[in-house]
């Protein structure tokens, strides 16, 4: 009988924790997703939010807004400012000159 209840407890032990590990999982699983898409956020900003944190260090955006380059010229333009001290990564630059290159577009 002593056996029998260890055994009985045992079960009713593993189901609770069944219960608590599906309830733990089931909330981590929702967790992950949204934290996966906050960080997806930060990583990929979009090319207007690029322009106005990362270029407006040394200038106003007169100087982007007042102008009107190729694809490529704004590539060049890019590169150089990276050059001189723009904080923008690989990514970070692609995004940029596309949105540069459709907004303030070379006739
Ligand atoms: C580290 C300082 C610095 C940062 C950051 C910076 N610039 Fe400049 N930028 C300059 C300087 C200095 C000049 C003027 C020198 C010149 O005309 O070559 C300039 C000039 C320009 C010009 C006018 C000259 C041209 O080639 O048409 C444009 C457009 C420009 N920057 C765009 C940008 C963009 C876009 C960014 C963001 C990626 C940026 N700048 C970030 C320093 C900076």
């Amino acid at each position: 009988m002593a056996i029998l209840s260890t055994k009985f407890k045992i079960v009713i032990l593993t189901l609770l924790l069944g219960v608590f590990v599906s309830a733990c999982g089931g909330s981590t699983g929702e967790v992950a997703p949204t934290t996966a898409v906050n960080t997806d956020a930060k990583i990929t900003l979009d090319g207007k939010t690029l322009l106005e944190e990362r270029c407006t260090a040394c200038h106003t955006l007169d100087r982007v807004e007042s102008a009107s380059k190729s694809a490529g010229g704004w590539g060049l333009n890019v590169r150089e400012m990276v050059g001189k001290g723009a904080e923008l990564n690989a990514s970070e630059q692609e995004v940029l000159i596309e949105y540069l290159s459709i907004t303030y577009r070379y006739p």
